[in-house]
């Protein structure tokens, strides 16, 4: 299996200077890393630590989901996933990794699934949009939500299932796929009542951790991605960071320089893959990270407020938008590139313009070395100035290299967490916002009601401050 590789010597006062992590606080922190992977690993597969299990224990839902993938691709051209937050970022995130980057535009015969379309939000315009560009009867929808009660789901869902009954009346049922909890909320209840299709989400994993259960390996496996290569990736990649020696465990190592990095105040987080097909991870990435550890308590109770703000880049596009703020701006950001050796195709660059020497010196080399010498350009740059950088190494894109970035990230998420001395599973803040939501709209529930009244304490806004 082609392993990914770890280069963080640019975090490392050594290479970086004033702003880096000097070896020594390294050292002085391995004690703090032991303790942290021991919380880790004696909570494996325990609580909200069920992903951990994820790459050894689903032989028999993998099958299953090969089978229902198969029929899929029989009976449908398009699958819609309707869900948000960890039940859509993972699935874009490895659509967009291991497919065509137009792989909906793409003819039929050279698809290798149905068109595939993942809805994580709820502007009005958005789902008119895709009842125009789908035909319900030939459209399966896999409607994901752990706890079956987000707004945003099941309000998709109702939409769904009305269009469908007008479209295909009462063989609605055999166009919907449900993933959910067996054991908590109302959708299962909805599922069951109805006869759907069903996945089950395990208990001990939160949505932003699921993407390697049916949450993400059901749209994968519909697309014909080797799903059982994920797995292995993640396998591979929890076996590389067994050990409680930071030396010896990159995740762990890698944890141990955020929080480090955290601590010098580099609060902002860039993660800048240099390849399209890598885009999406950068969302999938910003909510683990964001997530998991924006937090306001410890686990002790204790008052903290930590976390790191991750911002979603790629390169080389935004060397022409956000480059100039990494190297000159404030010393508050960890830059993280994503690299890949080898790219999937070459694309050569013909001669032409010769009378042009800065634009005939492109002819003749391709775009696989102009990103690759932008990306080394970037680095350099960034190293100049001062500016915390590491690098995560593909050796191309493919199932199992993905499995490893998306199971290291989790373990360094992970790690962070308790080393930060937080729950880095659960999401508290996203409550309020929920809550209040349904106040606005009305819920009559003595939660609701008093939620409500609680807003109209808002200070009232002053017309001076309004234009
Ligand atoms: O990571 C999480 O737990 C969240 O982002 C959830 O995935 C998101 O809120 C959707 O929740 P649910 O799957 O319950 O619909």
């Amino acid at each position: 299996m082609q392993k990914i590789r770890f280069d963080f010597n640019p975090m490392m006062a050594e290479f970086v200077g004033e702003h880096g992590i000097s070896g020594q606080e390294m050292k002085d922190m391995l004690a703090e890393l032991k303790a942290a992977h021991e919380t880790v690993e004696k909570n494996r597969g325990q609580g909200m630590q069920g992903w951990m299990d994820l790459p050894y224990d689903q032989d028999d839902v993998v099958a299953e989901i090969e089978k229902t993938a198969e029929d899929v691709r029989r009976e449908f051209e398009a699958f819609v996933v309707l869900g948000i937050g960890g039940s859509a970022l993972g699935p874009a995130a490895v659509q967009q990794a291991l497919n065509h980057l137009h792989y909906n535009e793409l003819p039929a015969d050279k698809r290798p699934g149905p068109r595939l379309y993942i809805e994580d939000n709820i502007d009005p315009e958005r789902m008119a949009a895709l009842l125009d560009v789908i035909d319900l009867k030939k459209t399966c929808f896999n409607v994901i939500s752990k706890s079956g009660g987000t707004a945003e789901t099941m309000s998709q869902y109702l939409i769904v299932l009305q269009a469908l009954k007008e479209a295909v009346g009462e063989d609605y049922r055999r166009h919907l796929i449900v993933t959910t909890s067996e054991s908590k909320g109302f959708l299962i209840n909805v599922a069951r009542e109805e006869g759907y299709k069903t996945f089950y989400i395990p208990d001990g994993v939160g949505g932003r951790f699921s993407e390697l259960c049916p949450v993400g390996l059901l749209a994968a496996a519909v697309c014909k991605i080797d799903i059982r290569g994920l797995l292995e990736g993640a396998k591979d990649m929890d076996a590389r960071c067994k050990s409680s020696n930071a030396m010896e465990n990159p995740a762990l190592f890698e944890a141990g320089l955020m929080v480090k990095a955290m601590e010098k105040g580099q609060n902002i987080s860039v993660m800048l893959p240099y390849a399209d097909s890598l885009k999406l991870m950068s969302d999938w990435y910003a909510q683990l990270w964001a997530e998991s550890l924006g937090k306001n308590r410890t686990l002790d109770g204790k008052p903290c407020n930590v976390g790191q703000t991750p911002v979603k880049a790629l390169g080389v596009t935004d060397q022409h938008s956000q480059l100039q703020l990494y190297t000159e701006g404030p010393f508050d950001k960890v830059i993280t590139f994503l690299k890949v050796d080898a790219f999937r195709c070459q694309t050569p660059i013909p001669h032409g313009c010769e009378d042009i020497p800065t634009i005939s010196f492109l002819g003749g080399k391709s775009h696989n070395q102009l990103i690759e010498a932008e990306r080394q350009g970037t680095e350099y740059a960034l190293y100049r100035a001062g500016r915390m950088c590491q690098t995560i190494a593909l050796p191309e894109v493919n199932a199992q290299t993905v499995g490893q970035l998306l199971y290291f990230l989790e373990l360094v998420t992970a790690y962070a967490g308790a080393l930060l001395n937080i729950d880095a599973f659960n999401q508290p803040g996203v409550e309020e916002s929920k809550l209040a939501a349904y106040a606005v709209l009305g819920y009559d529930s003595e939660k609701h009601n008093q939620k409500r009244e609680e807003m109209k304490g808002r200070p009232s806004l002053k017309p001076e401050y309004q234009f």
